[in-house]
């Protein structure tokens, strides 16, 4: 039981301003023993942050990483996201609730292990995934489960705070050769917990060199570089930083690190892998912006890019690096962390400044725009990890050297994440407008098994569906969306001819639901009725003019949600219906039989959810 003087402490230690709610719920359900926050300890902070109790009631019903009825020492979250479910989530539940005995939603009698699903963990290049508290477990077979669970049942000390099995960022990126490496290129090679590997390295110049011209010179560079944003919309990040508006009132910068896109997994690999470039883009930008202070907004499942990016923070101030007058120039930096909550609507700009204010992640109308109103109504400028991160090496070497690679209308290298049906997973760095077939056959190594391709999800759940006739089309952000797909957030999840239609479609469309916020009707009603129809498709009780149904709903709800979210689900269905429009007719039949379905009804789509 927590007391009184213990809550105490940890508001002390924060401070009591909305803006640290979430860190403080965050501590105090890790310090309750049993992963789960007590009324009396909610109605305790409320009256010490003089808010009401409703407010916290509904924060903390908000974020999925929180509960408010006891669960156990330690939660198993297993992933379902499609990725983990094409390679296997099913089996895992089974394992997990055979070994344990319990069902989801349930804990061990002994008050050790409670079970529950989730979405993107962030590991897809080693699904299927789980995370026991905060300690990641990838590639699980039954017998690894059994051993895994063993270990925490024997080790009464195992906290699961990122003690468990290190998915190594390093390891995840796939062999160099035939890739172009750039923001990889010190991924593996330096210890990212020592500031001295990343200025023996050349780190720190960017910035230092950045500090000898004006801020205008340095939104001039990145414009001219071509860098459009590495998050999902492509939007140029020089003409984005030219959009903060001028004046004296303070500015931030903001990072989005809440890389919860399911089948993405770069950034986190970059922040474990090379936190202090990040720090540096981030200064960079503040300088470019007349920024002063910057936050990365992480999300609360990356505890060790949280760790990494904090020690990292603590270096480079004891550096001089963050603080006053950074190089000796007259500029003020310093960066700080905000953690999120499991929540995949504050990927989006407006949503993840609400929360970092303390409140739900509700998108915002827009305009006003982050620019002009962002953090606490106060010009910010919301960039994501990885455009962070190309900004260093390009003020080194420069807007020409930058372009040498990628297609004309978008620069540069990117990142994608494999996942799925390959017989190699993981990271690779190759330029703007690679193909799908490339992808596939050398840095992949073909479909695993020796099976046929039947489809690739690219840009992750938001994004759409490419077959066989798009092996060759350039893989940037321009072509894919005249082809009615998106690169988003460079996830390719390859399916081989196992794989149904129907289930994948089934399991996105529950992901939509999952993660809807509920603010707008569009996206509330429209997300649950998509699933719904889906669901009657894979009990083959749906007809066919519910495929006409299903895309009417999804239109309207991309012209009227309020946010990217509501406007997403749009896109697989549409691409899923192309190629595959006789499957899903198939399944309109009373008397097809469907395995995959019919195993996804049985075990996914019972009981809680
Ligand atoms: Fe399961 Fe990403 S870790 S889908």
């Amino acid at each position: 039981m927590i007391t009184a003087q213990q809550i105490k402490d940890v508001l002390e230690t924060y401070g009591n301003a909305r803006e640290n709610l979430l860190v403080i719920l965050r501590e105090l359900e890790n310090m309750s023993g049993m992963n789960y926050l007590d009324k009396s300890v909610l109605i305790q902070v409320a009256e010490l942050m003089n808010l009401p109790p409703s407010a916290i009631a509904g924060f903390v019903e908000f974020y999925t990483m929180f509960r408010s009825k006891p669960r156990a020492r330690h939660v198993i979250r297993i992933c379902k996201s499609t990725p983990c479910h094409t390679m296997g989530a099913i089996s895992v539940f089974d394992s997990v609730k055979q070994v344990l005995g319990i069902q989801e939603g349930e804990a061990t009698p002994d008050g050790l292990f409670y079970l529950e699903r989730c979405e993107c963990l962030g590991v897809c290049s080693v699904a299927p995934a789980m995370m026991v508290n905060y300690d990641l477990h990838g590639l699980l077979t039954h017998e690894k489960i059994v051993s895994i669970l063993s270990s925490y049942r024997n080790n009464p000390v195992a906290d699961g705070w990122g003690s468990g099995e290190e998915i190594d960022a390093a390891q995840t990126i796939l062999p160099r050769t035939g890739q172009t490496i750039r923001l990889l290129e010190n991924i593996g090679k330096i210890d990212p917990e020592r500031i001295e590997d990343y200025t023996n390295s050349g780190g720190y110049r960017g910035i230092r060199k950045a500090l000898s011209v004006s801020p205008a010179d340095v939104v001039s560079v990145v414009k001219d570089s071509g860098l459009r944003g590495r998050g999902g919309a492509g939007f140029p990040a020089g003409l984005k930083w030219s959009f903060v508006v001028k004046g004296d009132m303070q500015k931030y910068v903001i990072c989005n690190a809440d890389e919860g896109e399911p089948g993405t997994f770069k950034d986190r690999i970059l922040m474990e892998g090379n936190p202090h470039l990040l720090l540096e883009g981030m200064m960079i930008c503040g300088y470019a912006t007349n920024a002063t202070i910057g936050y990365i907004y992480v999300r609360g499942e990356y505890r060790r890019s949280i760790d990494r990016l904090q020690m990292a923070i603590e270096q480079a101030r004891a550096s001089g690096f963050l603080g006053r007058r950074i190089f000796g120039s007259g500029f003020d930096f310093d960066v700080f962390i905000k953690e999120g909550g499991g929540a995949y609507v504050c990927g989006e700009e407006t949503s993840l400044i609400n929360s970092m204010e303390g409140f739900r992640g509700y998108p915002r109308y827009k305009p006003p725009f982050p620019g002009q109103a962002g953090f606490n109504n106060n010009p910010s400028t919301v960039n994501n990890v990885e455009t962070l991160m190309s900004v260093p090496m390009i003020m080194n070497r420069g807007a020409l050297w930058f372009k040498e690679v990628g297609t004309v209308t978008c620069a540069g290298t990117k990142l994608f994440c494999l996942s799925g049906k390959l017989n190699r997973t993981g990271l690779v760095e190759l330029p703007m407008g690679v193909t799908l077939r490339e992808i596939i056959d050398v840095h992949g190594k073909g479909i695993l098994e020796g099976k046929a391709f039947k489809f690739a999800q690219i840009g992750g759940s938001a994004g759409g569906i490419v077959g066989q006739d798009m092996m060759d089309t350039p893989l940037d952000i321009d072509t894919l969306m005249r082809q009615g797909a998106t690169l988003g957030s460079g996830v390719i999840l390859v399916c081989d001819e196992t794989t149904c239609p129907v289930d994948f479609l089934l399991h996105t469309m529950s992901f939509f639901k999952h993660e809807s916020c509920g603010q707008c009707t569009p996206c509330r009603i429209g997300c649950a009725q998509l699933e719904k129809t889906t669901m009657n498709l894979a009990k083959r009780i749906a007809t066919v003019p519910d495929l006409t149904g299903l895309k009417t709903l999804a239109t309207l709800m991309k012209q009227t949600s309020l946010c990217a979210l509501g406007q997403s689900p749009i896109m697989p269905i549409e691409t899923m219906l192309k190629y595959f429009r006789k499957d899903f007719e198939n399944h309109c039949n009373p008397d097809y039989k469907c395995a995959a379905c019919d195993a996804s009804l049985s075990r996914f789509f019972t009981g809680t959810h």
